[in-house]
């Protein structure tokens, strides 16, 4: 058996199901980018049938990767299968991931469909989409509760089919170590044409087991690790790829396999998927948390002043962190600034250059030091929203002990430049209510309002996030500035941004 673990991320399609994190065509391509430069093997870019956005960015994504594999997931249904295949038919290297569940609860209850029926619908969905696809992955949803036998002749059945990769879902992070790598080595062993196909694993992390499991199911023959950059996904979350990436190189002793992944690019990975969801990483995360190289206490500091092997596994270097760095102040130039953008992974097209320049500029006269931190923090707030149809033009706000907060919003809308000057009940409130009266929608809720700070010291930038709420779809958007109240003003306009393009995509689906 090969020691070569594929590398399958779901961050494009199961990450982008974490309530909140839909990202539009422009971010999913970034990420892709990254995730191809990161070395990943298969991208899953989307559910090509879910609506005509999702069709178009996995596409645009296929077309646009030059060595990963590009899938698209598919229900066992001809319809998705065929939409799939369109969608993903235009890149180099294509694949058709197609499921259905086969555990007795989903069978019934979900599916309203007999053990008989599921084995049909798999020769059948499988059957079609390998005649369209030489490469063809098939799921059995909800593995881990499914009846072993069943599960064997559902598997043999895909495989005999003609799918290439048969992924083990722990759909519902249900499985511990013990029993995920044991239900692998039971298929394996028992199947009679498994050795026609690569095993995958894909674990969600509702008990906090999901790189765990992974990896007992490498230990157990998988070869193919389905996760997402920063655990992203369904509830609690998918198998977190870096995680598994940095445990599979620091842990060789023990796991004597290899993946192709660039660790060097995990940080920026971490970081652009945060920027572009909004989601932030919790300080204390594995791999790529604030606090994962972070050193408080006196004897832990002196261990790593003598030997820096005393307390640290891996190095930050290893990962793409360097040290904070002081970067560049009020007195850089245009190339300088270039020149460190380029260091840290972004290539900017012109126009976005002369937008994030000018940025830079303002916040080296706001603020002393600009570390790598403000630039990420800034780059991802200018760049990744410069096609937005609501604008941020000015925010001016007076508040205080003395009576309400009073806000003069101005904000350009498809081009037309409005101002609303507003009350509330505190300066957030008196700014989101003036783009409520300039841009309304009533039938949203705002269900969260987060600010942290991007560095250290009072001057630093403030990055909040908003969540917005409507009819069942959930957006977040995020905003960094200087001042906390523009932040919050752009964090709530890139919010409503993301839900006009949600609407725009549920009516198409509708209508479709
Ligand atoms: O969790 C799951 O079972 C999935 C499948 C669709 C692969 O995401
Ligand atoms: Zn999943």
């Amino acid at each position: 058996m090969t020691d070569q673990i594929r590398i399958f991320d779901t961050t494009l399609r199961d990450g982008e199901q974490s309530p909140g994190c839909s990202m539009n065509l422009e971010e999913k391509l970034k990420v892709a980018a990254q995730l191809e430069a990161m070395g990943v093997d298969i991208i899953e870019a989307g559910f090509a049938i879910a609506s005509e956005g999702d069709f178009e960015a996995v596409q645009a994504v296929a077309r646009q990767c030059d060595t990963a594999i590009v899938a698209s997931l598919a229900r066992a249904a001809i319809a998705d299968i065929e939409r799939a295949w369109a969608a993903v038919k235009v890149g180099r290297n294509p694949r058709i991931h197609t499921f259905i569940a086969t555990s007795p609860l989903h069978m019934r209850a979900k599916l309203n469909k007999t053990p008989e029926e599921v084995i049909d619908a798999i020769a059948r969905s499988v059957g079609h989409a390998r005649n369209l696809c030489g490469d063809v992955e098939w799921s059995a949803e909800d593995a881990t509760r499914s009846d072993p036998d069943f599960l064997c002749r559902a598997v043999e059945t895909a495989i005999a089919a003609g799918a290439t990769t048969i992924n083990l879902p722990d759909t519902v992070g249900y499985a511990t170590p013990e029993t995920y790598g044991a239900m692998f080595r039971d298929v394996i062993n028992r199947v009679p044409n498994a050795d026609k196909a690569m095993f995958s694993t894909h674990c969600h992390n509702d008990l906090g087991l999901a790189v765990a499991n992974t990896l007992a199911a490498i230990m157990a023959g998988a070869r193919q690790v389905e996760a997402t950059v920063n655990g992203i996904g369904e509830r609690a979350g998918n198998a977190a790829l870096e995680e598994i990436a940095m445990a599979i190189r620091v842990r060789h002793d023990v796991l004597p396999v290899r993946t192709g992944i660039v660790s060097t690019e995990i940080t920026r990975a971490s970081r652009l998927v945060s920027g572009i969801t909004g989601m932030a990483v919790q300080a204390n995360k594995a791999v790529v948390g604030a606090n994962a190289f972070a050193h408080e206490s006196g004897i832990h500091q002196d261990g790593m002043l003598k030997d820096s092997s005393t307390y640290e596994i891996m190095t930050p270097e290893s990962v793409g962190q360097g040290a904070t760095n002081l970067v560049l102040g009020k007195h850089s130039g245009r190339a300088a600034f270039r020149q460190k953008l380029g260091q840290m992974g972004y290539n900017l097209s012109d126009n976005e250059f002369a937008d994030v320049f000018k940025r830079f500029k303002d916040l080296a006269d706001a603020k002393k030091q600009v570390y790598d931190e403000d630039i990420v923090a800034l780059v991802d707030d200018q760049v990744l929203r410069g096609h937005d149809r609501i604008q941020v033009v000015e925010a001016e706000v007076h508040c205080g002990s003395t009576g309400p907060a009073r806000a003069i919003l101005t904000l350009s809308v498809d081009g037309e430049v409005k101002t609303a000057a507003t009350r509330g009940n505190g300066p957030v409130d008196a700014v989101f209510n003036a783009i409520r009266s300039l841009v309304p929608h009533e039938d949203s809720v705002l269900q969260l309002y987060q600010v942290h700070a991007v560095t250290a010291g009072t001057d630093a930038q403030a990055e909040v996030s908003v969540v917005l709420a409507e009819d069942g779809r959930t957006v977040r958007g995020t905003g960094a500035h200087t001042d906390t109240l523009v932040a919050s003003a752009r964090a709530y306009v890139n919010a409503l941004n993301k839900l006009m393009v949600k609407r725009g995509r549920s009516a198409l689906a509708a209508t479709a």
